[in-house]
């Protein structure tokens, strides 16, 4: 262990950080959400507890937007995020396909990241539109 009085602080709100994700991930009452391409999609129904519930193959990919993992195939960690800086055509490609074919097809759409709606500056993004999925009739209670 080191002397470095800031040490101690640092670890413990990792261990906070970690907690929070794990609880939110692996609560098997409450829905299981993922984003891709910003958009956050409920993967709750159908089979997809079976992909992304608890132990389930991908469940690594949930609670995060995992854009850059469903785009090359990876679930190794440093894949799992909304950055596709360099990605291949192929791969932009693939995501494209996933994206419409899997998640826009399968699973409603329950809202967008943060990156998809605001600006970097934190302004909001004027040229936003939400996702169309006529698969889904939008209920109109809220
Ligand atoms: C040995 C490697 C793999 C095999 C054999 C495999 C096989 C499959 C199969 C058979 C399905 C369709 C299941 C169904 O519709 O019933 C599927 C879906 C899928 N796979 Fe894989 N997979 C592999 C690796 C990966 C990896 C590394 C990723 C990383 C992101 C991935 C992401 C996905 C996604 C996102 C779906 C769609 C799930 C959904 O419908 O919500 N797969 N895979």
């Amino acid at each position: 262990m080191g002397s470095n009085g800031k040490k101690p602080a640092r670890a413990s709100s990792a261990v906070a950080v970690a907690n929070s994700c794990q609880s939110w991930r692996f609560r098997e009452d409450q829905p299981i959400y993922m984003a891709v391409k910003g958009v956050v999609f409920d993967v709750t129904s159908g089979k997809g507890t079976e992909f992304y519930g608890k132990g389930a193959p991908y469940n690594a990919l949930v609670g995060k937007d995992s854009t850059r993992g469903v785009a090359k195939m990876s679930l190794d960690p440093e894949d799992l995020s909304h950055d596709i800086t360099g990605l291949s055509e192929e791969e932009l490609k693939s995501l494209d396909d996933i994206f419409n074919d899997v998640y826009k097809a399968k699973y409603p759409i329950v809202g967008y990241t943060s990156e998809r709606i605001l600006n970097e500056d934190g302004s909001p993004n004027q040229n936003f539109k939400p996702e169309d999925q006529p698969h889904f009739s939008i209920r109109d209670e809220f």
